[in-house]
């Protein structure tokens, strides 16, 4: 696949049945350049067209918009272009230059709102990697919903509800420290717990200890309420100082305990439709009606207690009702695929038509130095330490390369963390992968650093060249600029793609294909040189300055302006 906006927005006004996606799956790169810079072959046009390929080749180009062209031919069963390249470079520079960081914004979207179930921690536990995935592809999703003109609505559905918090107040109460737990909330929070469960195989009475004051918690209980609401702020204190570092803001933390009030509505739709069953003491609702593979889905327990999937039944109705959603996405990884399977099933037994615009948007797995990250004693990676040595990484390679830079604590903790962000959304969301932290934090290879690293080399320039950019004076014919100038010109329909397959990783590989095409141009030619071009190349490098940042962005990562 080769894709140029300028072909594709011609081809479509002629083939208005074909998706823009379609066309650009069509276009490719003819083997010898002098048939054209892209080739659109037609034959798998013919049988719907009822016409020879031949035939429908000559007649689009006859009716073909060919300004943006030096020249459209038809060539057999091909439609070959050849890019006006000086004025298509020309145009592009000055439309990026124009919109500046609203480049590539479209208004597909037109305002409607997208809500995006993310990051969504277990409090009084650490974050894990997956959840860290969650919280900035989810992030990088809500820049792309806004890019495309919808209006993101970022949920932290925090997991702050359930009989580990029964067995937790004992703990505290029995054993605790208010002042052991303020000075490391969540550690001690998961000491205390742990130490439960070792307590409890000895004493099994412990059990109904810690079931006892979740039943006192469910009902309201003062003390318990107090205590729960204490655990869940001294967590979410420690996960917020993780979200400052990484940028990502939330629009809503209503969690799991945040429903309980809204257990009944639900529990009470689903009497009305017929659809709830009773199986060994608990309520549940057969989903085989929609797919006979699919298990039941648990709504209440024996105990009569509600259970995750009734959470979450109450809060995609409490979203459809609050932001009228045109979209509910949950980014959340892959082991949960079949509870968001169930969950739309039941939607979708309820009658509510909106149940399709409810999407799991799954994630693999990260290994972290070949090692599963687990809550297990002895066995914990915190994010807090990776962001740590991800930003004594990043400094000692500054110090290498800029001593002298200012504010360069400032710097190494965005290529710190931006290095792992990066990482993160480069590859394709569904992958597992591994994570190495010094191959993660290099200013070389498929790194954030590296996109950076180019970005303020770009800025650099600048700086030195020390004179404003003349939008409207661009001419520039140098065939060595071209593969920046068509990956410029590409980026509106990536920034369309990467949202339209919910793909972070779509605008990461763009960030490194563009940032390869300057490094390579950089080495090969004097930017600065003054000749009649001198404007054009500024106008060059500032385009990619400010398409790398903009890129940067939407994945959530810093473009310092020197590093
Ligand atoms: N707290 C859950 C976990 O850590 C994730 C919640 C995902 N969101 C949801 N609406 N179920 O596994």
């Amino acid at each position: 696949m080769a894709t140029n906006q300028a072909v594709t927005s011609a081809l479509q006004a002629v083939l208005p049945d074909l998706s823009t996606a379609e066309i650009e799956a069509k276009i490719e790169a003819p083997k010898d350049s002098k048939m054209g810079d892209l080739a659109f072959p037609t034959f798998t046009l013919a049988k719907v067209l009822r016409k020879a390929p031949q035939q429908i080749a000559a007649d689009l180009v006859e009716k073909m918009d060919q300004s943006a062209f030096e020249k459209v031919v038809a060539t057999g069963p091909y439609i070959n272009f050849f890019l006006n390249k000086q004025s298509m470079t020309a145009e592009t520079l000055k439309a990026v230059l124009a919109a500046g960081q609203n480049y590539g914004q479209n208004d597909d979207g037109h305002g409607q709102t997208i809500t995006l179930d993310m990051s969504s921690p277990n409090i009084a536990k650490p974050m894990s990697m997956g959840h860290l995935r969650s919280t900035v592809i989810g992030n990088a999703l809500a820049n792309l919903a806004a890019k495309n003109g919808y209006q993101p609505v970022k949920i932290n559905h925090l997991g702050d509800w359930g009989t580990q918090f029964g067995k937790l107040i004992y703990a505290y109460k029995t054993w605790g420290s208010e002042a052991e737990v303020k000075a490391d909330p969540i550690a001690t929070l998961l000491k205390y717990y742990v130490e439960f469960h070792d307590k409890a195989k000895e004493d099994p009475s412990l059990d109904d200890e810690g079931r006892a004051w979740f039943k006192k918690l469910e009902d309201g209980d003062p003390e318990a309420q107090k205590l729960w609401a204490w655990f869940r702020e001294e967590s979410l204190k420690e996960f917020t100082e993780i979200y400052d570092r990484l940028g990502i803001t939330f629009d809503s933390f209503n969690g799991e305990a945040f429903y309980n009030d809204k257990m009944d509505k639900v529990v009470n739709m689903l009497e009305d439709k017929d659809l709830l069953q009773e199986s060994q003491g608990a309520q549940i609702v057969d989903l085989s009606s929609i797919n006979e593979n699919l298990t039941p889905a648990m709504i209440k327990r024996t105990d009569g207690a509600t259970l995750y999937m009734t959470r979450d039944l109450a809060a995609a109705i409490y979203r459809k009702d609050t932001y009228n959603f045109a979209k509910s996405l949950y980014v959340v990884g892959g082991e949960q695929r079949e509870h968001f399977v169930q969950l739309k099933a039941v939607l979708s037994l309820l009658g509510l038509d909106w149940a399709d615009d409810v999407e799991h948007i799954s994630f693999g797995l990260i290994t972290f130095n070949g090692k599963k990250m687990s809550t297990r004693k002895g066995d914990v990676v915190l994010l807090k330490d990776v962001l740590d040595d991800a930003h004594e990484l990043a400094l000692s390679q500054i110090n290498d390369k800029n001593p002298g830079l200012a504010n360069k604590d400032q710097v190494a903790e965005e290529v710190g963390a931006g290095a792992v962000v990066f990482h993160d959304l480069m590859n394709d969301r569904t992958n597992n992968f591994d994570f190495k932290l010094d191959e993660v934090v290099r200013f070389e290879g498929d790194t954030g650093p590296y996109v950076q690293y180019t970005n303020a080399r770009a800025q650099s320039i600048l700086r030195k060249a020390n004179v404003a950019v003349d939008e409207n004076g661009i001419a520039l014919d140098d065939p060595q600029t071209w593969d920046i100038v068509t990956a410029l010109s590409n980026y509106p329909a990536t920034v369309e793609r990467a949202f339209s397959n919910r793909e972070p990783s779509v605008i990461a590989k763009y960030a490194l294909t563009l940032a390869r095409a300057f490094n390579k141009y950089y080495a090969n030619s004097k930017i600065l040189a003054d000749d009649e071009n001198l404007n054009g190349r500024l106008a060059l490098v500032k385009a990619v300055s400010t398409t790398l940042t903009n890129a940067l962005a939407i994945l959530g990562v810093q473009a310092p302006e020197e590093m």
